[in-house]
């Protein structure tokens, strides 16, 4: 059972204390049916002590409750928003805090746009806390079979930090509706048979542990390890130590990590017969290492962070994460695609499937290091529709593009590259703001808005969808000539600065 006590001084006088039950943690209908009473009763929140799960000692009733015909009052509904996410935080004045809050709004409407106010402050600490654990339960619930009479079924243990199992589950049950799964945590656990059920906590005793599909994790985890961008705390950061035991591919951290400096070195020595100078593959790799200074580096580090909850359309909500861009901070050259695909949902980093290896074979043709530009998308989720077990790609629109488009200008606006190209029509609009036809723009600048350089090109998927080889490998040579001009504009304004 969890008491909070939401008392913040001694009640004065004689007030009575009250005890409001809640029936779980994170019983946000249960609190806003307590806490509207209480407010239109002008109850004080000092005098009111918050419990969960335990109606033994409830002393809310009587005399104390407001009357049944009690005023209610509206709030904005970016409270309601805010508050069902602040209350799954373990923070044990979470309800008292949201009390507060609640009664304030009563006469001053407007707290939530006061940023620098103390309580709107501690709300929105709370808020991102339980932000950053949906992302990460998101990002490692890794589902593993289990045995099941009934048929196939899929397991997963998770430690969350706050009490977020229900606010996560609608993410599950739309990301694996083809799937029957569980996820136990120590708190609660949810299954999915086509419909949600919740039981109480499990123990990690009852997770499942190693099959097949822990080495199929592993195998896609030590493929898409760079070790020319590894930077051990960013990589620690995302994937924290507390997560690594439940993790099958943490148990190659430590010696991807090891081996970094070696496989850098193999690196610097294909880049060499690539035709790559060496000073060019660790001018990409130190730029991506180098740590915050406040600077750009620091301003995309922040975007990333933020990005990471961005819910500007409905995208966010079916895709795994949001894939942000990646690449040095101070790169003169930005790629920007269309979305991430289903390889890069997965992964979380932009170009890495079919479009991305493609993609590297032109840059590499047109000899552009790829280390030393930010490669990054006009949208940032993947969308896609569900047929069976496969999501198949889908064209984002225009909404989808202008309400992403945030995000591409924070991006070159930290970055200020010398030159932005658009890869395909969805990046051509997000840059400029318009339909774009790319067999008339491309090839030649084109000034934006704020008065930077960008180039439009064809989208690697293009050429991936040709069918006839001879006309793909003319579309390639032409996508490849198409970089050689930006690499020589770009080699022309150095040589002009
Ligand atoms: N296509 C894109 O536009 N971006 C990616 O990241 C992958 C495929």
């Amino acid at each position: 059972m969890e008491r909070v006590v939401a008392r913040s001084r001694e009640p004065p006088g004689d007030d009575p204390v009250l005890t409001a039950v809640l029936a779980r943690p994170d019983d946000i209908d249960g609190w806003r049916t307590v806490a509207r009473r209480l407010a239109a009763g002008g109850v004080a929140g000092d005098t009111i002590v918050w419990q969960v799960g335990d109606t033994a000692t409830d002393l809310l009733g009587g005399d104390v409750l407001p009357p049944g015909d009690a005023p209610m009052f509206t709030v904005p509904k970016e409270f309601l928003a805010v508050a069902s996410r602040v209350i799954c935080n373990r923070d044990a004045e979470r309800f008292a805090l949201l009390y507060t809050a609640l009664t304030t709004l009563r006469t001053r409407p407007k707290l939530l746009d006061d940023p620098a106010d103390p309580l709107v402050r501690r709300l929105y600490d709370l808020d991102k806390g339980v932000r950053r654990d949906v992302h990460k339960m998101r990002a490692f619930v890794r589902f593993r079979d289990v045995p099941d009479p009934e048929g196939e079924r899929f397991a997963a243990w998770f430690e969350p930090e706050h009490h977020i199992v229900r606010l996560n589950a609608g993410f599950f049950a739309r990301r694996f509706a083809n799937m029957r799964w569980s996820i136990l945590t120590p708190d609660e656990c949810v299954h999915w048979d086509g419909e949600l059920s919740f039981t109480p906590g499990a123990t990690r005793a009852d997770a499942p542990d190693g099959d097949a599909l822990e080495e199929t994790w592993r195998t896609y985890f030590a493929s898409i390890f760079n070790p020319a961008r590894l930077k051990v705390k960013a990589m620690t950061a995302e994937m924290p130590k507390k997560y690594w035991r439940n993790l099958p591919e943490a148990s190659l951290v430590p010696g991807l990590i090891a081996g970094a400096a070696e496989r850098t070195r193999m690196m610097i020595d294909a880049g060499d017969k690539a035709g790559m100078s060496n000073a060019a593959v660790q001018a990409g790799a130190g730029a991506w290492v180098r740590t915050g200074d406040g600077g750009p580096a620091d301003a995309l580090a922040e975007l990333r962070d933020d990005a990471a909850q961005c819910k500007r359309c409905p995208l966010y909500g079916p895709a795994t994460q949001t894939v942000f861009g990646e690449g040095p901070a101070d790169a003169q050259l930005v790629f920007v695609g269309e979305q991430p695909g289903d390889n890069e949902d997965l992964a979380g980093r932009p170009f890495i499937g079919p479009a991305g290896q493609l993609f590297d074979r032109a840059l590499a043709a047109a000899g552009i290091d790829r280390t030393r530009a930010y490669v990054t998308n006009a949208v940032k989720h993947f969308k896609f529709e569900q047929r069976g077990k496969r999501r198949i790609h889908s064209k984002p629109d225009t909404s989808e593009i202008d309400a992403c488009r945030w995000w591409v200008d924070h991006e070159r606006a930290a970055i200020r590259p010398a030159v932005t190209v658009a890869l395909g029509a969805t990046a051509a609009r997000s840059l400029t703001g318009k339909a774009v036809t790319i067999s008339r723009e491309r090839g030649r600048p084109l000034t934006l808005a704020d008065g930077s350089e960008a180039w439009i090109t064809v989208h690697p998927s293009f050429l991936l969808r040709i069918e006839d080889k001879a006309a793909a490998a003319l579309e390639f040579d032409r996508f490849v000539a198409d970089l050689v001009a930006v690499r020589e504009r770009l080699a022309a304004l150095a040589g002009a600065g």
